[in-house]
């Protein structure tokens, strides 16, 4: 058992959590967190600007990288990031304020570009309007309108941008009904539905009833920024000014890796989740679960790796239907012999025999016109079995008699193969994330809840390919999905 832990902990490539969280109410300039550029300063809150001065930018980022993506997989992680903010308009009339302020993402270690103040936001300048130098995604909060790219039926607006400082989303955004009133807001990444969405509201003057509080677009980051990357703020003033103030910042992401070195590399500062020993754990027990089974499943039906075909192989991809003629199914049932017969009912007899690599199949053959119709179906998958003990509540009873020698808890090894289930789930958004797996695994969250019956996904014969089978007499085929594997 030693022995093959070690193996599997050598040839496993093991998925890592690389999380990263801080939680900022009170700013200070002494401190490596936050890096400053341009008029930024902390005094508690960040000043992004100067209010006492015309055209003036400033950038207040996060002093490290972000692992955004993975790219090893290009799987991309959620994010979360809330935040609090104060703008003064000082009482101007609309247009005689401005230019507000921006959230983004844009490569690790970039830095403000120059001539960037007023309507650029302190993220482009004249060279690159509507096509950034560099990767760039913003939500911006933008308080003045640019006829040259702002929309210009919503005035203030809050935007979501992709690499241009034309909005790829807006809605309107009324910042003098809010002037010095502190602004909360919600800006998440569900890296599955690729969804970045923003919603805002304000301590004392939100009008739900009024106007608009969150925006949302579909963008798949992992496409658009590289997989590291610099997260903060940045705003301006042009030849009007205004006060743009960061008040709060809180920010937290989980990105499964898989590279373990390069997580231990780049671990500065990061948070490494807690949860690695826990999943490599669960890594391995399921493997070492479906090897044993496996092996005992290939000695129980006599067959070598090397008699392991195509058909085998085109299962486990998971493709798709498969058709067999009558002549391979009847000489794999032995002719449809007797001692090869499981049963008879209301529409065939059923047979078991061997296929090639097909470890054991069940054929129907159906009493239809002349000809007859097989279908096959492979034995039950691994999954599949385990799923039927956990259903009858004997779960344990799966588990290989070698580890039984070896001695183990049985609760633990329950609770595993539970888990094992819940993450070999077919309905992958039925899956739990690392994280739940993890919890679990410690005891520190209950037993998930499986259906007694492992979901299947179901696949049929249209009536018109089944009528063609049979009519063309004895050379009836047989069709069968892979899905029925419960794969
Ligand atoms: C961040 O800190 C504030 C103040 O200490 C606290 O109220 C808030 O709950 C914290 N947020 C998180 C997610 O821990
Ligand atoms: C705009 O910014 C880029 C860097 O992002 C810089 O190379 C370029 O010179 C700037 N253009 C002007 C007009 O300042
Ligand atoms: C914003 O609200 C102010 C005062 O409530 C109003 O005078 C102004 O017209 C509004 N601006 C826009 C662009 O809707
Ligand atoms: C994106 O997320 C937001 C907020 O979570 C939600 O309101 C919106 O419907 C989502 N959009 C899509 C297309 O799923
Ligand atoms: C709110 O958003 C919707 C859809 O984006 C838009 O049609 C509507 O005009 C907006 N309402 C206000 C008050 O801005
Ligand atoms: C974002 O911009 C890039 C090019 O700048 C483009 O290739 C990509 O399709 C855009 N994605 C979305 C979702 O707008």
């Amino acid at each position: 058992m030693a022995n093959l832990i070690l193996f599997f902990s050598s040839v496993l490539i093991l998925p890592f959590v690389y999380s990263v969280h801080f939680n900022i109410t009170r700013f200070v300039s002494d401190s490596s967190e936050i890096s400053y550029q341009g008029d930024a300063k902390a005094n508690g809150a960040v000043e992004l600007t100067n209010i006492e001065y015309t055209s003036r930018s400033g950038w207040a980022t996060y002093g490290k990288k972000i692992p955004l993506w993975d790219p090893q997989t290009g799987k991309p992680s959620d994010f979360t990031t809330r935040f609090s903010f104060r703008i003064d308009t000082r009482g101007a009339a609309y247009g005689n304020y401005g230019h507000g302020f921006a959230f983004f993402l844009a490569p690790a270690e970039i830095q403000m570009p120059p001539n960037s103040a007023g309507g650029f936001l302190g993220l482009f300048n004249e060279t690159d309007v509507l096509s950034s130098s560099y990767p760039l995604v913003h939500v911006e909060f933008d308080t003045f309108t640019n006829p040259e790219w702002d929309p210009l039926d919503m005035g203030s607006h809050v935007g979501i941008n992709n690499n241009s400082l034309a909005s790829s989303k807006a809605t309107s955004w009324n910042v003098s009904t809010h002037s010095q009133d502190i602004g909360r807001v919600v800006i998440l990444y569900d890296s599955v539905r690729r969804n970045l969405s923003v919603s805002w509201s304000y301590d004392l003057t939100s009008d739900p009833r009024k106007e608009n509080s969150s925006l949302s677009y579909i963008i798949d980051l992992a496409k658009v920024l590289p997989s590291e990357v610099t997260v903060g703020f940045s705003a301006t003033s042009g030849s009007v000014t205004e006060g743009n103030r960061l008040l709060t910042w809180e920010y937290s992401s989980d990105l499964e890796m898989r590279d373990i070195k390069k997580s231990q590399e780049d671990k500065k500062g990061m948070i490494i989740g807690s949860s690695v020993s826990g999943f490599v754990l669960v890594t391995f027990f399921i493997v070492l679960l479906i090897v044993f089974l496996k092996l005992k499943q290939r000695r129980k039906a006599g067959v070598e790796k090397e008699h392991l075909t195509s058909i085998n192989e085109d299962l486990e991809r998971g493709a798709g239907p498969r058709k067999f003629s009558y002549k391979d199914l009847a000489s794999a049932a032995n002719n449809f012999s007797v001692d090869r017969k499981l049963g008879e009912g209301g529409f065939g007899a059923v047979y078991k025999g061997y296929l090639n690599g097909l470890d054991m199949m069940v054929a129907i053959k159906k009493f239809a016109g002349g000809g007859g119709q097989g279908r096959v179906e492979p034995e039950r998958s691994l999954v599949e079995r385990v799923w039927d003990l956990y259903g009858k509540g004997e779960v344990i009873t799966g588990v290989d008699e070698k580890l039984g020698s070896e001695g183990f808890d049985e609760k633990q090894v329950e609770c595993l193969m539970i888990v094992g289930l819940w993450c070999a789930h077919p309905d992958s958004n039925s899956r739990p994330s690392i994280k739940q797996a993890i919890q679990v695994l410690n005891f520190e969250a209950t037993l998930p809840h499986l259906p007694i019956k492992m979901p299947v996904a179901s696949y049929h014969v249209s009536s018109s390919s089944a009528a063609t089978s049979v009519s063309s007499g004895g050379a009836a085929t047989a069709t069968f999905s892979s899905a029925q594997l419960g794969r």
